[in-house]
């Protein structure tokens, strides 16, 4: 099974992305926990250079291709290999994050951007999105607070520094987004406390029949 976790900086991805992989895990489930960018060799080294806050040049196109260049990466010699083992595999972002934040927060064509998405999948899809939806207000104080506390969070900060009309048209993209994929999308309030988040997912989870 490969689910992966969506939504804005400070949503939480991360705290039900590790809650995820241990109730899985109770379950008997061999859990690879990943994420992008980032979540290979090549995709450390890629994932500094996108997220350095001091890169304030790279044009949309470059950045586009460093997130595909990640994916590709990842895919190939991370998730498809956990997969064809029999693990199970929840990755913190994938392709969703593409077409919302190059398409509809830089602009990008979506379009464009979908059949990107397949070369660097490669017919490799999740089972399941959970989306954690969240006010862009709310996730953007959450996540500078992270930074100031943490000076490796502040050192990937490059999106943290977009301004609100930037994170607005990335949660409407999201929600857009989502609905037009409505069958492997889990929309969840992440406004709430963790475990009350936590709990909804499993609501969802047993509604869809995955657990
Ligand atoms: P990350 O540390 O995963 O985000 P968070 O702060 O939410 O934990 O940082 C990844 C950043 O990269 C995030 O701001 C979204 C952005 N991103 C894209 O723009 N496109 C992509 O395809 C991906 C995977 C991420």
């Amino acid at each position: 099974m490969f689910i992966t976790v969506e939504g804005m900086e400070g949503c939480g991805k991360s705290t039900q992305c590790a809650k995820l992989e241990e109730y899985f895990t109770r379950l008997g489930f061999d859990v690879l926990r990943t994420r992008e960018p980032g979540g290979s060799a090549l995709g450390r080294e890629l994932r500094r250079i996108v997220l350095d806050p001091q890169n304030t040049d790279i044009c949309s196109g470059s950045e586009l291709f460093l997130y595909l260049a990640d994916r590709a990466q990842h895919v190939a010699t991370v998730i498809r290999p956990a997969l064809e083992n029999g693990r199970m595999v929840i990755c913190d972002r994938f392709a969703d994050s593409t077409i919302v934040y190059q398409g509809y927060g830089r602009g990008l064509d979506p379009g464009m951007l979908c059949q990107l998405n397949e070369v660097a999948v490669a017919g490799l899809w999740p089972v399941l999105t959970i989306l954690l939806d969240l006010a862009p207000e709310q996730g953007l104080s959450r996540a500078l607070a992270r930074n100031t506390q943490d000076k490796a969070c502040a050192a990937e900060g490059r999106f943290e520094a977009e301004n609100l009309a930037f994170h607005t048209r990335v949660r409407q993209g999201y929600l857009t987004w989502a609905a037009l994929h409505r069958p492997r999308f889990l929309i969840i309030d992440a406004a709430q406390e963790p475990d009350q988040v936590f709990a909804a997912i499993i609501r969802g989870l047993e509604e869809k029949n995955l657990v």
